[in-house]
């Protein structure tokens, strides 16, 4: 009697392990697996997991949070994000497609534009281009950004600590740091800015070029390498700047599409330098702290930096949609993607 009921105890050790470790494997794959209990195919599905949990161990996310890129956590999600998009410029991806080519020439209209082809390679003598600085992340257990806008909201926030704690602190734009480090911080590690937002940066501070135009690309190496030839686009551009040109880093004209025809679903004219921040930041990093985005607490839009609360800086641009892009950013909260904090 004792025997068998030891026997009868062990099988359901076995069981209930097979069971745990069964749904293990499933929960990690990230496609349903309809689950078929023939033993070939029992044990191809096991190995498949086994193997993609071999894969993706590579990089373990150990965030607290669940990581941006984890699949079916949300539909909406899996839906708009796209992987294998390559965030940012390089040699070997500079080769536009004939659609986004002509997309992304109309964005300004641009009458004579030089040609692209030249304009890049010119560009590739001066600004490095075969790194992926954001590589590394495969590396890393857990980055975490924080992206900063430029919104009134940041005003009296007291969230400069918290930001400063941050892997990656992205801001954009003419955002200053410097007499308002208690609200907004004082690191940053990479800023967006196009030739008509430019502002100097510190030396260690990337800076991400978001070109909306072949004569933006021009200017990059007009500014840095000392001919400073271009000096006014539809307005007065620096023509030197003393960002070094290694520290510089082309945002793709392929991604600027993306974001527009998949998270913005072709509103507005195009992308906002704030929603090409969010973006970028869901495809660089494992989390993601929005700052600084929205209206302040009186519903009104303005930086941070200026006295005049109803400038409206942002809002009725009439070349982007803001309710739209404001719209993607609290769903991508919903979902716990991403954090907004917006100010107290
Ligand atoms: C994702 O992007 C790649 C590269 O641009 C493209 O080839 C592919 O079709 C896209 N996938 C989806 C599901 O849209
Ligand atoms: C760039 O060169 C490729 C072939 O190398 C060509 O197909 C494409 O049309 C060129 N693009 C422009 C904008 O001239
Ligand atoms: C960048 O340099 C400043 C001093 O110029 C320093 O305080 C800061 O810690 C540096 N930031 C990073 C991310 O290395
Ligand atoms: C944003 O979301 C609100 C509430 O869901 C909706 O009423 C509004 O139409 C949306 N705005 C845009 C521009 O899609």
């Amino acid at each position: 009697m004792a025997t068998i009921r030891k026997r009868v105890l062990k099988l359901l050790t076995l069981l209930v392990l097979l069971i745990f470790l069964t749904s293990f494997f499933l929960n990690f794959s990230h496609t349903v697996v309809t689950s078929s209990w023939f033993p070939k195919q029992f044990v191809l599905g096991f190995s498949e997991n086994l193997k993609r949990f071999m894969k993706y161990s590579h990089r373990p996310c150990t965030c607290s949070r669940v990581c941006v890129e984890q699949r079916r956590v949300s539909r909406w999600f899996d839906r708009r994000f796209n992987q294998s998009v390559q965030p940012l410029l390089t040699e070997r991806n500079s080769l536009l497609g004939e659609d986004i080519y002509r997309w992304w020439l109309k964005l300004q209209g641009e009458k004579q534009p030089t040609d692209l082809n030249d304009t890049i390679k010119e560009l590739f003598q001066v600004v490095p281009g075969n790194v992926d600085p954001f590589l590394e992340k495969k590396a890393m257990g857990c980055r975490r950004c924080a992206v900063v806008g430029n919104s009134g909201n940041l005003r009296n926030s007291w969230y400069g600590s918290q930001i400063d704690k941050h892997d990656f602190v992205l801001r954009m734009n003419k955002a200053p740091t410097i007499g308002f480090e208690a609200d907004v911080g004082s690191k940053t590690t990479h800023h967006l800015v196009y030739p008509e937002s430019f502002r100097e940066l510190r030396e260690n501070v990337s800076m991400i070029l978001v070109p909306f135009k072949t004569l933006d690309l021009e200017w990059v190496v007009s500014a840095t390498t000392g001919t400073g030839t271009i000096s006014h686009t539809y307005i007065p551009v620096p023509a030197k700047i003393k960002v070094k040109p290694n520290k510089i880093l082309i945002y793709h004209p392929a991604f600027i599409k993306y974001v527009f025809d998949s998270w913005l679903e072709g509103h507005g004219r195009y992308p906002s330098t704030g929603i090409l921040s969010v973006i970028l930041s869901l495809h660089i990093c494992d989390e993601v702290d929005l700052y600084g985005f929205g209206a302040d607490g009186k519903g009104n839009w303005h930086h941070y930096w200026e006295n005049n609360p109803s400038a409206g800086a942002f809002r009725k641009t009439g070349v982007h949609d803001g309710d739209f892009e404001s719209n993607v950013t609290s769903i991508l909260a919903s979902i716990d993607k991403i954090r907004i904090f917006k100010g107290r």
